[in-house]
């Protein structure tokens, strides 16, 4: 269920357009936080409630977007590797193994600490800094190996 703060949020973002259901992607975002990093079915309820809007609908705009993770609880660090195109020709695949090898997991997965899930999206929008990946909110771009080691041992 969302909290009280969730909901003044989501409320206060509807006032951001001209027509409730346009806040669904804020509401989303507002409700994942608000859940630890996932939605839940009664979150989605419960927007669908704010935004007169069938579940249906609401869990259709989530699932479209790799951001949104329905059902599946995620570590503190959500690492998400781009693997499209120009992160692809410069390395990501590579990468991506690289940092399987260092957490001990397969991509998609969380560790067992529950400090890091690893995912794969399209194209994030910097390709021109590629390969690239985000952590949570922050862009990490012009990856190596070692970046990649540095930035895992900062965040264990
Ligand atoms: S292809 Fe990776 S950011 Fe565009």
């Amino acid at each position: 269920m969302l909290s009280e703060k969730a909901k003044k949020e989501i409320e206060a973002a509807m006032q951001k357009y001209p027509n409730k259901r346009s806040a669904v992607m804020d509401a989303l975002r507002i409700a994942q936080q608000d859940g630890g990093g996932h939605l839940e079915k009664p979150d989605m309820e419960e927007i669908g409630r704010m935004l007169d809007m069938r579940l249906v609908e609401v869990n259709a705009a989530a699932a479209f977007y790799t951001m949104y993770k329905i059902n599946k609880p995620i570590g503190k660090y959500h690492i998400q590797v781009c693997r499209n195109i120009s992160c692809s020709l410069l390395g990501a695949e590579h990468l991506i193994k690289h940092m399987e090898k260092a957490l001990n997991v397969k991509t998609g997965e969380t560790t067992s600490d529950k400090k890091f899930t690893l995912s794969t999206v399209e194209c994030l929008g910097s390709c021109g800094t590629a390969p690239m990946m985000q952590i949570n909110d922050d862009f990490h771009e012009n990856l190596t190996e070692q970046k990649i080691d540095e930035l895992l041992r900062k965040l264990e």
